[in-house]
């Protein structure tokens, strides 16, 4: 029987399982209108298949990991041999030395690394060593800037009626007020406010932390480099937050991409090829704090996890890097996404929307404002009714032809034969048997179409309709 949407009594039953026995129904960083909420069977490639039995064309790809797509062949086998061998040891092993010694090579700023289990933990070990360096404990970090769930973070990453710098906002409850007078705030993009700010608090600050590429906001020509000098100036270490750019928009980071080298750098996701796997990397005179040799001088920074350098996400890893240091690989990702980028732009202003298509071609999101996003509050003007509707319209099932998505959501495919490939933090299709990152978007003369269809009936959006969301 077949339950909302087209959904079978199977996913059905699943998803009341989940409504009981998980806060929300979900796992907590990604949710679905519930009427369109479904489960996964299988993934392949660029494909989700539900628990109905219907297909998605997945543009969130496990929110970044998986930029090859799922169960990448190169992958997979890398994964089974090393399962044969153990499945992890608590003690050094060939792969994580290798993963270890490769991020090295790859990253212009990492020295030495120290691994952890999640993106947030890299950030939150940053800063920690960062502070143990530094010797204050006061952070710096800007304005809709993302680095994880930990109390540090989860500082002005969204607030609803921002305050006046530096003061912030906690995006949480539970976190201690104590940690908001550790914590300051600053505007993305304005070179001169973040430097005055910085200049003005440098000796009360262990860090500075960033995404040099911020959510879905380029750096502005000038900036990284305005920020990386006033806290060359001042010893104050400069953290890059690489967790989505790493390994994606260059193989050495955005600090390749955009030619600025910051202190430290946390990295997750593509690092770890799909498993739990993230990585603190940087400058030896400050990673050393993490070494045992200080214990018991006031300066060692504790960093343990029991699953730290796991293996098995370790040769994922290296396998994920191998695919990605193929030549023209990052010329496809980067053509891929510029075409979808340029497909979306044009067919929004054929419909008479205005939009601005925010971000670099791997990462990028639709705005429904005209005004140029260049920091967190130019996403405030942005319309957010028909965001809603434009990403219910992802969800919906039925087949409608060959549309696009927007970073974080999947969208039914009802016909096998005719996939629609993009790239956005990466997307992989099938091509002759192979997979391979997705270097064309055939079909996307079907996008516009398409995307004007779902516009028209965007632009008589008149309320402002809940949408699907999520944070990482
Ligand atoms: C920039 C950035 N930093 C940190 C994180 C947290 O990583 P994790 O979800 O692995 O804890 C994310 C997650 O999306 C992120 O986008």
């Amino acid at each position: 029987m077949a339950g909302p949407a087209g959904r079978s009594s199977d996913e059905e039953a699943l998803l009341q399982k989940a409504m009981r026995i998980l806060p929300g129904g979900v796992l907590g960083g990604y949710y679905a209108p519930q009427e369109l909420a479904f489960v996964v069977r299988e993934a392949h490639g660029s494909r989700l298949r539900d628990f109905s039995g219907r297909e998605y064309i997945d543009y969130i790809l496990g929110s970044g990991p998986l930029v090859l797509g799922h169960a990448h062949p190169a992958v997979v086998a890398a994964v089974e041999a090393q399962l044969r061998k153990g499945t992890t040891y608590f003690q050094l092993s060939e792969p994580t030395l290798a993963l270890a010694e490769e991020i090295c090579r790859a990253v212009p700023c990492a020295e030495q690394v120290r691994f952890c289990g999640t993106g947030s933990e890299a950030t939150f070990f940053a800063l920690r060593v960062a502070r143990a360096y530094r010797g204050r404990d006061k952070i710096l970090k800007f304005e809709g800037g993302f680095h994880g769930v930990h109390d540090y973070s989860l500082m002005s990453v969204g607030p609803r009626e921002p305050k006046a710098f530096p003061a912030p906002t906690p995006d949480s409850a539970g976190i201690p007020h104590a940690i908001q007078a550790e914590v300051l705030i600053a505007p993305f993009n304005d070179a001169a406010t973040a430097e005055a700010m910085i200049e003005e608090h440098h000796r009360d600050l262990a860090a500075v932390i960033m995404e040099p590429f911020q959510r879905l906001i380029v750096p502005q020509p000038g900036f990284l480099e305005s920020v990386r000098a006033v806290t060359a100036r001042h010893g104050v270490p400069l953290i890059f937050d690489e967790i989505v750019t790493g390994f994606r928009f260059a193989y050495g980071g955005a600090q390749q991409r955009y030619g600025v080298v910051p202190d430290l750098a946390a990295f997750g996701k593509i690092v770890g090829g799909g498993f739990p796997l993230a990585a603190v990397a940087g400058r030896r005179e400050i990673m050393r704090h993490f070494s045992h040799e200080l214990d018991g001088s006031g300066e060692f920074v504790q960093q343990a996890g029991t699953l730290n350098g796991n293996p098995i996400a370790a040769a994922a890893g290296l396998a994920t890097l191998a695919e990605l240091r193929k030549p023209g690989t990052y010329e496809r990702l980067f053509a891929t996404g510029t075409r979808l980028k340029q497909g979306l732009e044009a067919a929004a202003h054929r419909a008479g929307l205005p939009v601005q298509v925010a971000g670099e071609a791997p990462v990028f999101e639709i705005y429904f404002t005209d005004r140029p996003i260049v920091d967190y509050r130019a996403t405030l003007t942005a319309d957010p009714g028909r965001h809603a509707a434009f990403t219910r319209e992802m969800l919906v099932p039925g087949g409608r032809e060959g549309g696009p998505e927007v970073l974080r959501l999947a969208r039914p495919h009802r016909r096998r034969r005719r996939p629609h490939a993009a790239g956005l933090r990466g997307v992989a299709d099938r091509g002759g048997g192979n997979f391979s990152l997705s270097g064309s978007i055939s079909r996307q003369r079907r996008l516009r179409p398409w995307l004007i269809r779902t516009t028209s009936r965007i632009s008589g959006t008149a309320a402002r309709s809940p949408g699907g969301g999520g944070s990482a």
